[in-house]
């Protein structure tokens, strides 16, 4: 499974792409807002560090406009990843700039066959958003497994990008299903190493390796 972080924050970014834990990043309005920072820098700031995908979201809403910031969001580094919204303007756009041989992020999925139309525009991926869906009580986890039993069935190309994910578990699960990507939020990619028993474990070899009294080298 592929990593990428769900963050506009070069820090976060460096610290886990030095750890060698990411192979993307997104992004979307909501993420610049916070970021506080123009997306035309921010977004090359993160470019320059990530090697995969890097997905920038169109603000448009008709298939002109989109295109138009598609252009512009294109131009910053050869690894954008153009994102647009799951709209019919949004396929149409999709299917010219996968044509054109961009890569295309499909968001704001929340059921199986808006997926199914997106594998059929050509999308590079599809962002099902699993933790908006379980905030209504439906199981965000379930719409994973549709859409890819969906593109096995009929050798899509499109991967499975699970976002909207809150969870360590949403993580597992995601996996487990076989999504092909999650993103995830910096501090739950921090928090998948994290085990009590490694810490008290941890602890327990520094005890005794004090009590030898060495030290290595
Ligand atoms: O990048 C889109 C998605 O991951 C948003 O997550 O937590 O705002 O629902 P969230």
């Amino acid at each position: 499974m592929k990593f990428f972080v769900d963050t506009a924050d070069v820090k976060d970014i460096r610290e886990l792409n030095d750890a060698g834990l990411l192979d993307g990043v997104t992004t979307n309005p909501s993420l610049i807002m916070k970021a506080g920072r123009d997306i035309m820098d921010v977004t090359k700031e993160i470019c320059s560090i990530v090697e995969g995908p890097v997905s920038a979201e169109v603000t448009a809403v008709e298939y002109s406009g989109m295109m138009r910031e598609a252009e512009v969001l294109s131009k910053i580094a050869d690894n954008i990843c153009i994102k647009v919204p799951l709209t019919l303007d949004g396929l149409k756009a999709c299917k010219a700039l996968t044509s054109d041989g961009r890569m295309v992020n499909v968001t704001l999925c929340f059921s199986a066959n808006q997926a199914l139309l997106a594998a059929k525009a050509g999308a590079t991926f599809i962002s099902p958003f699993i933790g908006r869906l379980d905030d209504m009580g439906i199981d965000g986890m379930e719409l994973i497994g549709e859409i890819r039993t969906i593109y096995d069935n009929y050798d899509f190309g499109t991967e499975i990008l699970a976002a909207s994910i809150r969870t360590v578990n949403h993580v597992k699960q995601a996996a487990m299903i076989g999504a092909d990507v999650a993103t995830v939020p910096p501090a739950t990619l921090k928090a998948l190493v994290k085990h009590p028993l490694t810490d008290k474990g941890l602890e327990a070899f520094l005890a005794d390796w004090a009590k030898t009294g060495q030290k290595i080298g």
